[in-house]
C-alpha cells in the first residue's frame, strides 16, 4: 500500500483534553483547555503539561505552581473549546462557560464541578523545550465523583465519557467500545 511521508510532527492521536485550572498572583482563577497532556510516571505520581509562554495560564502556573487538571466528559466539549479559543486576560472563562466551581484541597486553583475527575498538583519541574514549556506536576489530590467509579473503584468510561482529540484533524471525539482489559491474553480476570 502507498504511504505518504509527511513533516515530522509529534502526531499521537488520540489525546486527552482536560481543563488545567489555575489561579493569578493575587488568587483570581482561570481555565485554560489542552491536548498536550500526558503521564510521566506512576511513583511519584506525575503529569506533564505542555503550554506556551504566551498563554495567561502559562504566567499564572509559572508564578504559583500549582494547577489542577480537570477532565471533561462529553456534555462539556462546547466549553472545553470555548476555553480554547479565549484568553482569560481578556474574559472571565468561568462566566463564558457557566461551570460552577469548588474548593480543591490542597492547592489555591479551584475545581470545576462538572467534571468526574480532578488531579490537584505542585509544579516539580519546568522543562524549556521550544514551542511549549513543560510543567511537570505531582498529583497531591485526587478526586473522583462517586457516580463514576465501578463497584471496584475504577473509572467507569460509559460514565465518566472522556473526550479524545485528533491533532491531525483537530476534532474532538467520544470512544467507542471496550476491546478488553490489561493482560487479558494471559488469561487475567
Ligand atoms: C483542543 C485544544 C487543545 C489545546 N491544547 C493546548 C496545549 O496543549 N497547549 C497550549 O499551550 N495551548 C493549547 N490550546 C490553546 C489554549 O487553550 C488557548 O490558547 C487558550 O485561549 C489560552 O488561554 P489563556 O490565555 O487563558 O491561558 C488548546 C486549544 C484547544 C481548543
Amino acid at each position: 500500500m502507498a504511504r505518504k511521508s509527511l513533516s515530522p510532527s509529534p502526531l499521537l492521536y488520540p489525546t486527552p483534553v482536560v481543563l488545567v485550572t489555575c489561579v493569578d498572583g493575587k488568587g483570581q482563577p482561570n481555565m485554560i483547555t489542552l491536548a498536550w497532556v500526558g503521564v510521566v510516571n506512576s511513583d511519584p505520581p506525575l503529569i506533564g503539561i505542555s503550554i506556551r509562554p504566551e498563554r495567561y495560564s502559562h504566567h499564572c502556573i509559572e508564578e504559583t505552581k500549582e494547577f489542577v487538571v480537570n477532565l471533561p466528559s462529553v456534555e462539556m466539549v462546547r466549553g472545553v473549546d470555548a476555553c480554547g479559543v479565549v484568553s482569560g486576560k481578556e474574559i472571565n472563562k468561568f462566566d463564558l462557560t457557566g461551570w460552577a466551581t469548588a474548593p480543591a484541597e490542597k492547592v489555591t486553583p479551584p475545581l470545576i464541578e462538572a467534571c468526574p475527575v480532578h488531579l490537584e498538583c505542585v509544579v516539580k519541574q519546568t522543562l524549556f523545550l521550544g514551542s511549549h514549556d513543560l510543567f511537570l506536576g505531582e498529583v497531591i489530590a485526587l478526586h473522583v465523583k462517586e457516580e463514576v467509579l465501578t463497584e471496584k473503584g475504577r473509572i467507569d468510561m460509559l460514565k465518566a465519557l472522556p473526550i479524545a482529540f485528533s491533532p491531525g484533524s483537530r476534532e474532538y471525539w467520544s470512544l467507542g467500545s471496550v476491546l478488553g482489559h490489561y493482560g487479558f491474553t494471559k488469561g487475567k480476570p
